[in-house]
């Protein structure tokens, strides 16, 4: 068997110079510079576009690539069955709480989990049980879901669902809530979104750490073009067809071939020498954040100040001590041709991949402690972002308030009302408030604070001065 099944056939389709009778409707006439009518607009834009059927396969899916490049997913981060999609983590998260959940059961959910796992409950119909997971004392961030949470739990529930790496990069101990959800004998779905490439470090990543499903964003931390992500799962309870069934559902009939052979080459490429390079940076990692930790008042995120397992390829910067302004940094970052993950007044949050070159995040390290030096204020006290500290009142399943009767009302009236919509900061893309919970005095304000440090997403009005509620 060849080892990157659905690379190598991409490579093939992409040369072949053929005249398709079918879609794409470009035809793949742009291909290798090839030119043809509107190329000065379209052309760039497709040029490596080829369509999975009719074109990295045949219209039967005969030569079954993209299934053997799944298998070969599944066999190198130590899952049983995996699924390429084009829907990114949001569509894995989806399909994993679908394939877990059922209607009117309770599901326990990681409440500063993104926005996605409300997608999968409106359309199970599942009752959220939320978890919350442990808050830094000083530095109000997540730092892992822990065991208890889940032990706390009244049993009954089809699942938990985690997130770990956090947004801020902090580690749940995946191991120690495996054991529990074995215990109960309930699932275990672990959002690894942001950590594709812990399955490719010595001990791997959460599947070996013993979940049931894990859901990763190939184009986050790994190699993949935008929108790639994986769902994977172990043999157990669950039949792999269930899994199946789900993904057939919320994807399209016509993925891109091109998307998926780039998760193809990103696991074929981190089989041959990830773990070197991965180790490389690792490694860099640690001395920029030595470097950045030189900043007087600065910390930077590691295991020691969290009091939990960090990311090792995350750089997450908490910024009151030196009184710089996150948010101010972020755009500066951003203006310089660095943009950073996220931004806001305390904490910076900067991604580094197998894709960065050693020298650059050293140099990126120096040029970050500059840029907080110009910026260096009175120190002040934190005022995180209340996203990680939601405690909702749910009145309504998230599918009982997406279905019902809205009404849009003034949002100064609102206090008492059942929201009927998502209002989402983003990043990190964790609801503030989500359709089913009661609008208090406190989520309005989050939400206007938010707004004066990050886009609020996913609500009908972006002025925030109205809601839509769920009718009585
Ligand atoms: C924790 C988490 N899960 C899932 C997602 C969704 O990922 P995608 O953008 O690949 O759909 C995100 C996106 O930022 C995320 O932060």
């Amino acid at each position: 068997m060849s080892d990157t099944p659905l690379l190598d056939a991409w490579r093939r389709a992409a040369g072949a110079r053929r005249r398709p009778m079918q879609v794409p409707g470009h035809k793949m006439r742009y291909a290798s510079g090839g030119a043809g009518w509107a190329a000065d607009l379209v052309g760039d834009t497709v040029r490596d576009d080829v369509p999975l059927q009719g074109g990295v396969d045949d219209n039967a899916y005969s030569h079954r690539y993209l299934e053997r490049a799944e298998a070969l997913w599944a066999r190198a981060i130590g899952a049983d069955h995996s699924r390429f999609l084009v829907g990114g983590s949001s569509q894995g998260n989806i399909t994993a709480l679908a394939t877990v959940g059922d209607q009117d059961v309770p599901i326990a959910i990681d409440r500063t989990s993104h926005r996605s796992t409300q997608a999968g409950l409106v359309l199970i119909g599942a009752r959220p049980v939320w978890i919350y997971p442990r808050l830094h004392p000083e530095f109000h961030l997540p730092v892992g879901v822990e065991p208890s949470a889940l032990q706390q739990v009244a049993a009954g529930v089809n699942g938990f669902f985690a997130t770990s790496p956090s947004y801020v990069g902090t580690l749940s101990d995946v191991h120690a809530l495996a054991s529990v959800s074995q215990a109960r004998g309930e699932p275990l779905i672990i959002d690894q979104a942001w950590g594709a490439h812990l399955d490719f470090l010595p001990g791997g990543g959460a599947i070996r750490a013993g979940a049931d499903f894990v859901v990763t964003s190939v184009h986050k931390a790994l190699l993949g073009y935008s929108q790639t992500a994986t769902v994977s799962m172990r043999d157990g309870q669950i039949p792999r067809s269930t899994l199946d069934r789900w993904v057939d559902l919320t994807t399209t009939t016509s993925p891109s071939g091109t998307l998926m052979a780039t998760i193809d080459a990103t696991r074929a490429a981190m089989e041959r020498d990830g773990a070197a390079r991965l180790a490389l940076l690792i490694e860099v990692v640690a001395e920029a954040r030595r470097r950045l930790a030189r900043v007087p008042g600065l910390v930077v995120l590691d295991d020691a100040n969290a009091g939990c397992r960090v990311d090792p390829m995350k750089l997450t910067l908490i910024l009151p001590g030196t009184g710089a302004d996150g948010s101010v940094l972020g755009e500066a970052l951003w203006q310089m041709g660095h943009g950073p993950e996220s931004a806001d007044h305390d904490t910076l949050v900067l991604t580094v991949t197998v894709a960065d070159e050693p020298e650059w995040v050293l140099e990126f390290a120096d040029v970050m402690a500059a840029l907080i030096e110009s910026h260096r204020d009175e120190p002040r006290p934190p005022a995180p972002l209340d996203v990680w500290r939601v405690e909702p009142d749910v009145v309504l399943t998230p599918r009982e308030a997406f279905l019902r009767e809205r009404r849009r009302i003034p949002m100064r009236e609102a206090i008492g009302q059942v929201s009927a919509e998502q209002f989402c900061p983003y990043p990190p893309g964790v609801p503030l408030l989500a359709p089913g919970e009661r609008v208090t005095r406190e989520s309005i304000d989050a939400i206007r604070a938010a707004s004066r440090v990050c886009r609020v997403a996913y609500c009908s009005d972006p002025s925030l001065e109205t809601i839509l509620v769920v009718d009585a």
